[in-house]
């Protein structure tokens, strides 16, 4: 059996020192906050060449926490993909916001920037934007951010699966998450920098939004039950995720090498299949949290190779709009060719930091069998 992911593995490579961690934590009783969630919080941040990172209770949160924070509300439109993961659009319909659902370009998965552009221009009022690193490759971000600075909307970086993925940005190469007004990580245990549970952050170079942040995913407690705002809540990192996720972050860059190394060895030996091979645009590195193959005949493929003991995974079988939750907001006239082909065809190849070459090559075999 090959696996699509390999959380244990991981746990396994790492298992002296995470053991370790995890044991101090529970000898010191410090389990909400404490040194591991400060400590991860300034790394992260460092990581990323960002100002400031909050710790939250998982991604989703993340998301919405941001949003709050960015002022978004009830009465403001938010622009979102029609290809992502449920999460993304959620986050908008919880903080009272309605989604405007745009299509994704066919290179890249991620929102049409252009589209977005278009229909501001014909009159669509927009007080934020979430691009979505889908799969570990960066978002148009230099479109989006020449877009935001002819009308000023708020971007929402949603880099759950992009941890470490950079992009070429005014003549420097910049980590995702850091670019927009907040960037939100998930540390949901398969992610690139994964959590042994849910686990989540956001980030910001604003010291007045990240205090904002902050002050919301905390009860809006500015100061021992001082409670300034109506609507906070409780949404934090825990310190034993913390502690695993500090260990795990001095390997990000050598295990997104790896994601990337098994990539390449997938894009080399595949040229030639009947598939549409996942590219990364000029300037962009993918961190590939997913290797997306796209296949006309996907589902046989994709039974075919569940046969013979491999678990390739569809990311996502049902575009946003065609979703029953979200079918409110989906725009007739869009139609979403694109989004909706996606959902169609896309299959996601096994592909993790520690995965075998002889397992990265019965893959290969496989899916030359039956797709040459
Ligand atoms: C694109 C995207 N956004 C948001 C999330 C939500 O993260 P979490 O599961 O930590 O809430 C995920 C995670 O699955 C995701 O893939």
């Amino acid at each position: 059996m090959i696996a699509p992911v390999d959380p244990a593995g991981e746990y396994k490579a790492l298992k002296k020192r995470i053991d370790a961690a995890v044991r101090e934590v529970l000898a010191s009783g410090q389990f909400i906050g404490g040194v591991h969630v400060e400590g991860f919080e300034q790394e992260f941040a460092a990581f990323l060449g960002a100002a400031h990172a909050v710790g939250v209770a998982n991604g989703t949160d993340a998301l919405e926490v941001a949003l709050a924070a960015c002022g978004i509300g009830t009465g403001d439109n938010v622009a979102v993909p029609a290809f992502t993961f449920a999460a993304t659009v959620e986050a908008v319909v919880r903080v009272g916001a309605t989604p405007i659902i745009y299509d994704i370009t066919e290179s890249d998965f991620s929102i049409d920037v252009h589209a977005v552009g278009e229909s501001i221009r014909a009159g669509q009022s927009i007080a934020a934007v979430i691009p979505v690193h889908l799969y570990g490759h960066p978002a148009d971000m230099e479109g989006l951010l020449a877009l935001q600075s002819e009308h000023g909307f708020k971007i929402v970086e949603d880099a759950a699966q992009s941890h470490g993925a950079r992009i070429q940005i005014g003549g420097e190469r910049k980590r995702v998450g850091r670019l927009g007004t907040f960037g939100c990580f998930s540390f949901y245990p398969t992610k690139n920098l994964g959590a042994a549970g849910d686990a989540g952050a956001i980030v910001t170079n604003d010291e007045a939004l990240a205090a904002r942040a902050r002050l919301i995913a905390n009860h809006g407690d500015a100061a021992k039950y001082t409670h300034v705002l109506p609507d906070g809540r409780n949404s934090r990192l825990d310190a034993i995720q913390a502690a695993i996720l500090r260990i795990k972050l001095e390997h990000l860059d050598e295990w997104n090498s790896s994601r990337r190394r098994i990539a390449a060895r997938y894009t080399q030996a595949l040229d030639g299949v009947d598939a549409r091979l996942p590219s990364e645009r000029p300037g962009a590195e993918s961190v590939f949290h997913q290797y997306a193959l796209r296949i006309a005949n996907r589902d046989q493929v994709l039974a075919k190779l569940r046969e013979q003991g491999i678990a390739a995974g569809v990311h996502y079988p049902i575009a946003i709009p065609d979703q029953e939750g979200f079918a409110d907001y989906a725009d007739d006239h869009a139609q979403y060719p694109t989004a909706r082909r996606a959902a169609d065809e896309v299959l996601c190849l096994p592909i993790y930091p520690l995965m075998k070459d002889s397992d990265v090559e019965t893959v290969i075999e496989a899916i030359t069998a039956l797709l040459a």
